[in-house]
């Protein structure tokens, strides 16, 4: 099969755009993989959308083909965003590709995995760190793009959010349909807003038959939705997810209320639980705010909340690769032991 990233795709439903204009890295397309022993644990039949293997690593490359490929066409020469990480190594690299625009990227100064920091250093954005956190940075980062003539390229950019639409339908043509529950990550509500409209738009055009609901998850220290407030300092060691004012916080009740679905949050314990679960049960290495998706299917699990759907399909939107974050991932593991380089002890080892 022919891919030539998402844009030309689904062209029909995303804004007009001339083929000279279009800056893409061959994002989406991404696999959705059954999960045997997730859905075994479950009762539930469980897909995970791996959005780790977009070309930057995460789900942002849906968007920011998006909102590269306009801002190209407009003529901006400089793009910029606030960024817990994701979004500013794809901002790097997809600024790198339009061959024209330069990126300039505002970080929580300590608290971005290692692996997104490099990305975004090494297609020479601008990185900028801030004494404060997500929500600090994206207001200096909106006060400047509405100041000076900077595109913004975080979500609050409408391209951004039709970009990421296409997650849902590229769910909807490999299931034949949508699934009964989504579950996705919730950190500044892109993503859920994009995927609820992605779905809705699908369904419109005769191309699913149903809707799901969607089932949002925020860790719990930083889940301003679920608690009906801004947090003013937020924290979990899902830095990704480490955001207290999330911007699309409306669209993402309006999802949330108009599927029938639900907003909750998981502790950094379930996270890292969930996270170990998807590695060693699946074969899947996320970064942890993806999991915390499939940490929340396991709490409501325990609530009971899917006695009546037994065996209903899920999907899992993966927001990041393992990859982007391997200090976490060491962090709650057993070192392996060092031991002489002889075949017996090497044996002994693995008990044979
Ligand atoms: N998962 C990952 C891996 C993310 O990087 C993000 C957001 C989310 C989930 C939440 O998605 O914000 O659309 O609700 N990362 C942004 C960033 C904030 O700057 O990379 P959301």
């Amino acid at each position: 099969m022919k891919w030539d990233g998402l844009i030309h795709q689904y062209r029909d439903f995303l804004p007009d755009i001339k083929d000279e204009h279009i800056v893409t890295l061959n994002e989406g397309h991404t696999p959705l993989i059954k999960s045997e022993d997730l859905s075994q644990r479950l009762g539930l039949t469980v897909y995970l959308k791996y959005e780790g293997l977009n070309p930057t690593g995460s789900f942002k490359d849906r968007g920011m083909t998006m909102a590269i490929s306009k801002a190209k066409e407009k003529g901006s020469q400089i793009v910029m965003c606030a960024s817990t990480g994701n979004t500013s190594a794809s901002a790097a690299a997809y600024s790198a590709k339009s061959g024209s625009m330069r990126c300039a990227v505002i970080i929580p100064d300590g608290n971005i995995a290692l692996g997104k920091l490099a990305q975004a250093m090494i297609h020479k954005a601008k990185v900028i760190a801030i004494k404060g956190n997500f929500d600090d940075a994206l207001n200096i980062v909106r006060e400047i793009t509405e100041n000076y003539p900077v595109e913004l390229v975080n979500s609050i950019n409408p391209f951004r959010i039709e970009g990421q639409k296409t997650g849902a339908f590229e769910v909807c043509d490999m299931l034949g349909d949508a699934p009964q529950f989504h579950a996705i990550p919730v950190g500044n509500a892109g993503n859920i807003t994009a995927y609820w409209k992605g779905y809705k738009e699908y369904k419109a055009a005769g191309k699913s038959q149903q809707l799901p609901q969607m089932l949002g998850f925020q860790a719990a220290g930083a889940a301003p939705i679920v608690l009906g407030k801004p947090v003013e300092k937020p924290e979990t060691l899902a830095t990704a997810i480490r955001i207290g004012n999330p911007a699309s916080w409306k669209m993402a009740e309006a999802a949330r209320d108009e599927s029938g679905g639900l907003i909750d949050m998981v502790t950094d314990d379930e996270i890292i639980e969930a996270y170990k679960i998807l590695a060693s049960g699946t074969g899947v290495f996320v970064e942890p705010a993806s999991a915390a998706s499939v940490a929340g299917l396991f709490k409501l699990q325990k609530q009971g909340f899917f006695e009546q759907h037994k065996g209903a399909n899920v999907v899992c939107t993966l927001t990041g690769h393992g990859l982007k974050d391997p200090n976490n991932a060491i962090n709650n593991v057993e070192k392996p032991t060092v031991i002489d380089g002889d075949i017996k002890s090497v044996l002994k080892e693995i008990g044979l």
